[in-house]
């Protein structure tokens, strides 16, 4: 990839909860950063639009418009719990086939529960208990999941391009001696895309209960992690929890023809309308799209005043600081 000097349009969720405050947070930065050289096309998706468009959570034209720019980013979407709306995150990864979940965790210099370790968690996007059949008989429920070959292929695909970009030690989490056959099935799809690109890496397979004691322990020793949807999801905010917590957890789900750059986090309701919430995730999201665009020297310079800021005291409560959201932007701008 080279360094890029033109425009790009960009597909703006804002989302709902935090979504408006953090995304409004990434976007003076980001302008910044970038000497307003992005078009941000505005679309609808979430809790919001669903009680402004009778129900629709997710409009056919916030699909339409991410397939014409190819990159969007999204502030968090809440989804109702127990019943409701199917998940508007897991209906964009599904239409669009973003199958591969990026998920970094790299050491916040300054934040005292921030461990010294550079984790990447690569979640496989669009399969198993997020394309799930639920059938209620009276008291019991049956669950149908769904897991293919192919689709694993890609991620692991995806988490081998990463991996030799980095420390080359890529490990493959399942629980295969519980879920049998498609544990067995994922397992033949790795080592297939292992034994055609994986040439120099140290590989290593465990189960999903042993490497979160492992994580927790020595969580300096691991480099990428490959998963499945659900282990994934549950994994990612355990590693978001090892640097600093979910406030600082930044995340990209990635396709063959589209890109969605998104934070770990949630909507947040429980300080949402507050100006408290920590728009850092988002940023380091946007970080990560700029360099997906080729705008490498910008990304380097968002993340860096970014990771100085925290370095240098100014802070959100959840980072231990006082600053609010406009407050600590403030504070980022100041440095870049
Ligand atoms: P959450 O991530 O919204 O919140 C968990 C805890 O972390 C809360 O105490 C919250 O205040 C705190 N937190 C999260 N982000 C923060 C930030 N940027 N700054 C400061 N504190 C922060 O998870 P929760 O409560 O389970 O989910 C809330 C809603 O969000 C649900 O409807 C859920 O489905 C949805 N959700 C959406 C996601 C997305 O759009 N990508 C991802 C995860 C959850
Ligand atoms: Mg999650």
């Amino acid at each position: 990839m080279t360094d890029r000097t033109d425009r790009i349009s960009v597909v703006a969720i804002e989302g709902d909860g935090i979504g408006h405050e953090v995304f409004r947070a990434m976007r003076r930065v980001v302008d910044r950063v970038m000497s307003n050289r992005i078009d941000w096309i505005p679309a609808l998706a979430g809790l919001e639009c669903a009680e402004a468009n009778g129900g629709n959570s997710l409009p056919d034209e916030t699909l339409d418009l991410i397939r014409l720019h190819k990159v969007a980013i999204k502030g968090p979407t809440t989804t109702p719990s127990g019943g409701g709306f199917k998940s508007v995150n897991v209906r964009l990864r599904q239409e669009l086939e973003l199958h591969s979940c990026v998920r970094p965790a790299i050491h916040i210099p300054g934040l005292p529960k921030s461990h010294p370790c550079d984790i990447v968690v690569v979640r496989e996007g669009v399969e198993g208990y997020y394309d799930c059949v639920e059938v209620r008989e009276g008291d019991v429920v049956h669950a149908t999941a769904h897991f293919s070959k192919a689709g694993f292929k890609r991620t692991v695909r995806q988490a081998v391009r990463i991996v030799f970009s980095r420390r080359k030690k890529l490990t493959l989490v399942l629980k295969t001696n519980i879920l049998k056959m498609w544990g067995a099935l994922y397992t033949e799809a790795f080592n297939e895309v292992i034994a055609e690109e994986g040439t120099g890496l140290e590989i290593n397979y465990l189960h999903i209960d042993a490497l979160s004691m492992m994580l927790e322990m020595h969580p300096e020793r691991f480099d990428v992690l490959v998963t499945e949807n659900l282990f994934g999801d549950i994994l990612s905010d355990m590693t978001a929890g090892l640097v600093g917590g979910l406030g600082v957890a930044p995340g990209a789900c990635i396709g063959d023809a589209y890109a969605m750059f998104e934070a770990v986090h949630g909507s947040a309701p429980d300080i949402a309308g507050r100006g408290i919430a920590n728009p850092t995730a988002l940023i380091l999201s946007a970080a990560m799209m700029l360099e997906y665009d080729g705008f490498l020297h910008e990304a380097k310079h968002l993340r860096e005043a970014l990771l100085q800021t925290i370095a240098e005291g100014d802070r959100t409560g959840d980072m231990g600081g006082t600053l609010n959201t406009e407050q600590f932007t403030d504070a980022i701008l100041r440095r870049l």
